[in-house]
């Protein structure tokens, strides 16, 4: 089917099922055009607590999809490929998330919210790249078990006086943007400004001028008066960066920062999931009230700073 076609078939489903969908910064660019709602993990977990319709057509990974169905406990929750995982969130498994924790009974636990269910159901407080720094301030202990992004929790620390405590877990797509991709793309665009998400490695960071979550590259793009950006994460934000600021350019950090897993997501599936009601995102009982509490903790505390 053309992408014409499916798009106006997708349309239609979507009436008659009353559903919404969803999508997340990194799609490809015909999945992000035909999203009701496109952001970062925390704005599309905020969107999926707050949605008034029946389904959700979850357009990202796994946990994101299971982060909506814990938020979202009443509507029917659809993600287009279920194979759609984050590498890194499967680094760390909820047997050894308590064995750490019994090695350090005196820490809280803060996890990234690209996690699994069971290992948020573990945790204390879940965060995202745009309020790690918030959560782990919010915390009255001193000492923090941080999974399972190293990256992130480096990039955390510097900014806190707590002692965080990391797990060894990455993301290849950003620990492979490295400082030669910093000094070259410097060298072909010497006036432009380089920001990059905290997943990236620590010296990449240092390097950087700005470090963002994906939603508030959105937001900063529409407000900077730099015309080069150099972008240092997941290749698919440049289609939105570009579409939104066309009289701006918006130059990929490293153009092989592909995730396998966002792109796993086509307009075809988003289709079929629509038609076929599949693949239903659903999360045992005891593991969505626990895993819920950690999650909402945390919107709480970004709503709360956001109205302050
Ligand atoms: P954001 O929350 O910044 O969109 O990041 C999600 C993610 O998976 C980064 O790789
Ligand atoms: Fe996971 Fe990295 Fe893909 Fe984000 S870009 S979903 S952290 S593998």
């Amino acid at each position: 089917m053309e992408a014409s076609e499916l798009k106006e078939k997708i349309e239609q489903l979507k009436r008659e099922r009353n559903a919404v969908i969803l999508a997340h910064n990194y799609q490809a660019g015909e999945v992000q055009d035909i999203a009701d709602y496109l952001g970062d993990s925390l704005g599309l977990s905020i969107k999926a607590s707050r949605v008034d319709k029946e389904v959700i057509v979850f357009c990202g990974v796994y946990f994101m999809a299971e982060t909506a169905a814990i938020l979202a406990p009443d509507k029917t929750v659809l993600i287009p490929d279920e194979k759609a995982r984050c590498p890194m969130a499967d680094m760390i498994r909820k047997s050894q998330l308590e064995k750490w924790k019994n090695k350090n009974p005196g820490s809280k636990t803060v996890c990234y919210v690209n996690s699994t269910a069971d290992v948020k159901a573990g945790c204390d407080i879940c965060c995202t790249s745009s309020n790690a720094i918030q959560v782990v301030n919010s915390l009255e202990d001193r000492e923090v078990l941080f999974v399972p992004d190293r990256n992130l929790a480096s990039y955390v620390a510097g900014k806190s006086s707590k002692e965080i405590i990391p797990w060894n877990g990455y993301c290849y797509v950003h620990d492979e943007i490295g400082l030669e991709d910093i000094l070259e793309k410097k060298r072909l665009y010497p006036n432009s400004e380089v920001w990059v998400h905290p997943e990236c490695r620590p010296e990449v960071a240092r390097l950087a001028d700005k470090v963002f979550s994906t939603g508030s590259m959105v937001e900063e793009a529409h407000r900077t008066a730099k015309k080069d950006i150099l972008i240092g994460t997941e290749t698919g934000i440049i289609y939105r960066l570009k579409k939104e600021n066309p009289e701006k350019n918006f130059h990929s950090l490293r153009e092989q920062a592909v995730c396998r897993d966002m792109k796993k997501i086509t307009l075809n599936k988003v289709y079929l999931a629509l038609k076929n009601m599949e693949k239903k995102v659903t999360v045992p009982d005891e593991i969505k009230e626990k895993a819920g509490r950690a999650i909402k903790r945390m919107i709480d505390i970004s709503i709360h700073n956001q109205d302050g």
